[in-house]
């Protein structure tokens, strides 16, 4: 079988796929002013996914991931995990959200078929939170999570940016929450992309100033993965849950690279940096072009370049990153 595989020997049995570019916060190393709309024709429509998703996992992917901007904005989101889980091949389902509308979905998507759950929680305290989002929806994220605890998911993460003198005196009370919860808070070094490049200057902090204040309180890193995210992992014997550590300027985080990306508008994406999309929506109109569409995915991946380069100076171009799905 056809299989993905790159010019560096990489597989790819991950594919993160955005199903809108449209998000109702505004983070404020995102969408600080919101999401505006460009005018151009819509997202891919759910048959057009379907057929996406059967391509590529006929080529080996194993792992979905489904982002945006903000997935639950979709009103047939449940529809699209329910056909996702009907791909044969594909044994994990996963969702990176926002988490304003997990108490009233949340268990709607676990029956459709999703299989984990990542969500965005920049900080436990909710004015800081409603400072950092544009919105005070503190409490239903908080209530989301609790409710996806006890929904049986293979992981349910936490992703918090690590933001200069906003954030990065809460790893205490992240502890705490850790104690008695089975859950990941993953800290997330703030990217630079092309619009927030002032609030880059003024909030980026190095992930290893984290990780040095990890070790002193006891948390060990823990043996990567063979199938690892980009997260680096930490447990510690009196916490239950654990804390992961996500750097992308740290020179070897291309080297595991195991994941592409499509937009919301079908454009095959090689690297999250990358400067530009190679379009896949023209062979989703039919299910005649399966062939086509697996050659053409396939063909692509031997331009896949060896690394983002962004520790080397390089500035992503991206906007955001709601517009390439994070
Ligand atoms: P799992 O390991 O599957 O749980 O997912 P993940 O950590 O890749 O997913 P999530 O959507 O929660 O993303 C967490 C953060 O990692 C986000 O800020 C992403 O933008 C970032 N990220 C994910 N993949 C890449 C990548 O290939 N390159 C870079 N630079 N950042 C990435
Ligand atoms: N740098 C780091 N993480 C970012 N995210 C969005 N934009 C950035 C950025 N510039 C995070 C979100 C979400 C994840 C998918 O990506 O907070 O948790
Ligand atoms: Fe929306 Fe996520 Fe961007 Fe925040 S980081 S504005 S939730 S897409």
């Amino acid at each position: 079988m056809t299989r993905l595989i790159d010019g560096y020997g990489r597989t790819f049995p991950y594919l993160r796929l955005s199903l809108t570019e449209a998000c109702n916060f505004r983070c404020s190393y995102c969408l600080p002013d919101g999401y505006r709309p460009d005018g151009r024709p819509g997202f891919l429509t759910l048959d057009e996914i379907r057929r996406l998703v059967r391509a590529f996992a006929a080529l080996g992917m194993r792992k979905i991931r489904l982002t945006g901007g903000e997935p639950s904005l979709r009103k047939d989101l449940p529809a699209i995990i329910a056909a996702v889980a009907a791909t044969p091949g594909v044994d994990t389902i996963a969702l990176t959200t926002n988490g304003c509308t997990l108490p009233r979905h949340v268990r709607r998507w676990r029956e459709a078929g999703l299989t984990a759950l990542n969500v965005s929680l920049d900080s436990l305290n909710p004015a800081r939170f409603a400072a950092i989002t544009g919105h005070d929806r503190f409490a239903d994220v908080w209530e989301g999570v609790e409710i996806a605890q006890t929904l049986g998911f293979a992981s349910v993460k936490l992703n918090a940016v690590l933001l200069r003198g906003v954030n990065d005196d809460e790893l205490p009370a992240w502890c705490e929450y850790l104690r008695d919860r089975d859950v990941s808070v993953r800290f997330i070094e703030l990217m630079r992309t092309g619009d927030n490049q002032a609030y880059f200057e003024r909030h980026h902090v190095r992930a290893e100033r984290l990780e040095a204040d990890l070790r002193e309180a006891g948390w060990m890193l823990q043996p990567r993965a063979r199938d690892a995210g980009p997260a680096r992992e930490y447990a510690h014997p009196d916490y239950r849950g654990r804390i992961g550590v996500i750097a992308p300027y740290s020179k070897d985080f291309c080297a595991g690279c195991n994941r592409l990306r499509v937009t919301a508008r079908g454009d095959l994406r090689l690297c999250l940096f990358g400067e530009f999309g190679i379009p896949l929506r023209p062979l989703l109109q039919s299910d005649d072009d399966f062939d086509a569409l697996v050659a053409r995915i396939s063909m692509q991946l031997g331009l896949k370049a060896a690394g983002h380069g962004l520790h080397e100076g390089r500035t992503g171009m991206t906007p955001h990153l709601a517009s390439v799905g994070g």
